[in-house]
């Protein structure tokens, strides 16, 4: 039996782990439904980019029957190999995304090159698989990319969706959207919860929010359970995004200055990758997750200048300057994931100075490991 939209258990208003009730308000919890992760057929679509490869890899790692649908187009392997291409740091990043695919590889994930905008051929593909799990992850997944080629975040982030949805309906017991904590846009206080109401800014907030609604429409038409989650400001092994974090280290290496877009106060919900990985096997898992949106972060904002100070503290020679801030990106703050601890068992366990400390390493040795072509 489905929950409906809107509909909540009353065993969820009460708070786990607090046994002041009395014998008349106590209600014991059912049991929630597990599903297993064991030989789940599970597509990820997107699954090559930063967070899928991490996550495939971890499903796997699990158990589970892992197929990545991926066209390496977009922020990916063959955008970074274009002869003419003019990105910085081109060759580390080709480099990168090689050994996510090595990785892959050496796991015995199942790779299927495809354009999610070709509704006929992902279909094929799909129903090759026969996927129990869909996870949607196709799309230009950067605030300010999205906002220079709005034409381009639409096709590969809503035309992939779309396609990803009308395979779905009626196919797949489980389809899970990645949104994102751009469709809140500017925080009015310095928290938000999933009842928080939405106004986007900018393109990029503005089409995970439709799509958010695109999700919940093909549940209200076709009865496809579905999971929406809410990430923020990740970071990690392998991310060729060139978030804050990622630009940080490698400034700090190259011996190059940080540079900070305001006054270091902005603050994030910095999240590191094993965390979100962690909270995505629970929303697979449990039945609970269903027809429901969650925020799936650390929980807890940090300063930029926090981030900084730890680069400070590992690098001590570097050099922070100051410039503007961009005015389109939305102020931000803390997601709460009182919801996904408390309905899914979600426990984040790595703050910034655990889980950005682990991300720097990993850089060094990549550094060291290899002469890797910077700038
Ligand atoms: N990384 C973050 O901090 C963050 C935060 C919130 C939400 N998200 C969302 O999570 C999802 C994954 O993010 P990510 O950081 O792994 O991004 P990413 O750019 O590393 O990965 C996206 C992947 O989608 C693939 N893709 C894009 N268009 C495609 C198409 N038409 N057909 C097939 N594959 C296509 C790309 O090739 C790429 O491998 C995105 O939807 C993103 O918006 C990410």
């Amino acid at each position: 039996m489905l929950h409906s939209i809107t509909g909540r258990s009353p065993f969820r208003q009460a708070p786990y782990g607090n046994n002041n009730y009395s014998c008349q308000e106590y209600r014991p919890r059912d049991p929630p439904l597990m599903i297993s992760i064991i030989n789940l057929r599970i597509a990820l679509i997107g699954g090559a980019g930063f967070i899928g490869h991490n996550l495939a890899l971890h499903l796997k790692a699990l158990g589970a029957d892992v197929h990545v649908i991926d066209s390496l187009q977009v922020n990916n392997l063959y955008a970074f190999s274009r002869a003419q291409s003019e990105i910085v740091n081109r060759e580390l990043y080709v480099q990168i995304i090689q050994e996510r695919l090595d990785l892959l590889r050496q796991a015995d994930v199942t790779m299927h090159l495809q354009d999610a905008r070709e509704y006929h051929a992902l279909n094929q593909v799909l129903n090759d698989i026969d996927p129990e799990v869909v996870i949607q992850l196709a799309a230009v997944s950067h605030a300010g990319r999205s906002n220079k080629d709005p034409y381009s975040t639409f096709d590969h982030s809503l035309r992939t969706l779309e396609n990803a949805l009308d395979y779905s309906r009626g196919n797949v017991a489980h389809f899970i959207f990645f949104s994102s904590s751009m469709v809140y846009g500017n925080f009015l206080g310095n928290i938000v919860t999933e009842e928080t109401v939405c106004e986007p800014v900018g393109i990029y907030g503005a089409l995970k929010f439709a799509g958010e609604k695109m999700v919940i429409a093909y549940n209200q038409v076709f009865d496809l359970p579905f999971t929406i989650v809410r990430p923020s400001a990740l970071y990690g092994e392998r991310c060729v995004s060139r978030r804050v974090g990622q630009i940080f280290i490698e400034n700090a290496l190259t011996g190059a200055d940080v540079t900070i877009y305001g006054d270091g106060s902005d603050a994030l919900d910095f999240t590191y990758i094993g965390d979100l990985v962690d909270g995505i096997v629970k929303v697979i898992e449990n039945e609970e997750s269903k027809n429901e949106t969650f925020n799936l972060t650390y929980g807890g904002a940090r300063a930029i200048s926090d981030m900084a100070q730890i680069i400070g503290e590992y690098f001590p020679d570097i050099t922070v300057k100051y410039e503007d801030r961009d005015s389109l990106m939305p102020e931000r703050g803390t997601l709460s994931v009182a919801k996904a601890r408390n309905m899914l068992g979600y426990d984040p366990n790595w703050p910034l100075e655990k889980g950005f400390l682990k991300y720097i390493e990993w850089y060094r040795s990549l550094f060291a490991r290899n002469e890797v072509g910077v700038g």
